[in-house]
């Protein structure tokens, strides 16, 4: 089984990365971590290139947290590191061109969606995804 494991290094993807470290225990499932920083839609000349180096920067360390949570368990996992304005279509791209069959995320995360509910992330990609979610709450 392929899991998908998108992170923005938020408290609530780590819980979600702890349910992906037990299913890859339990089932020995190959689990692929990924970030997706954040990108503007203008282009790469028109604002200094240390805004994006700073996004990836944080993508990253993201990525190494989760990472480090399958290393102590000595699981080998992937990290996949993307830019894009919205996350969900990285993600959806991402879980139908590698036939990912499961795709575990928080129900919120580092942003400021408003009223409380289940984050704009997570909502476009459990809309939409090509293959079943585990939105870990
Ligand atoms: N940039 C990202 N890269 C990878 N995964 C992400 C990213 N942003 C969100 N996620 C995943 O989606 C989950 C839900 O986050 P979401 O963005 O939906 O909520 P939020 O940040 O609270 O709200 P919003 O972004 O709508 O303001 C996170 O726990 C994480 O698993
Ligand atoms: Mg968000």
């Amino acid at each position: 089984m392929k899991i998908l494991v998108p992170t923005d290094g938020s408290e609530y993807a780590m819980k979600a990365v702890n349910k992906a470290v037990e299913m890859a225990e339990k089932e020995k499932a190959e689990v692929t971590l990924m970030a997706v920083s954040y990108s503007f839609s203008l282009g790469e000349d028109e604002f200094p290139g240390s805004i994006l180096e700073r996004l990836d920067e944080e993508a990253q360390k993201a990525l190494e947290k989760a990472k480090e949570v399958f290393n102590k368990k000595g699981i080998s996992v992937k990290t996949v590191i993307e830019r894009g304005a919205v996350p969900a279509n990285n993600i959806l791209k991402k879980a139908e061109a590698e036939k990912f069959d499961l795709i575990i995320m928080g129900h919120r995360g580092k942003g400021e969606f408003p009223g409380g509910g289940i984050g704009s992330t997570a909502v476009k990609v459990v809309s939409y995804a090509p293959c079943s979610v585990l939105i870990v709450k």
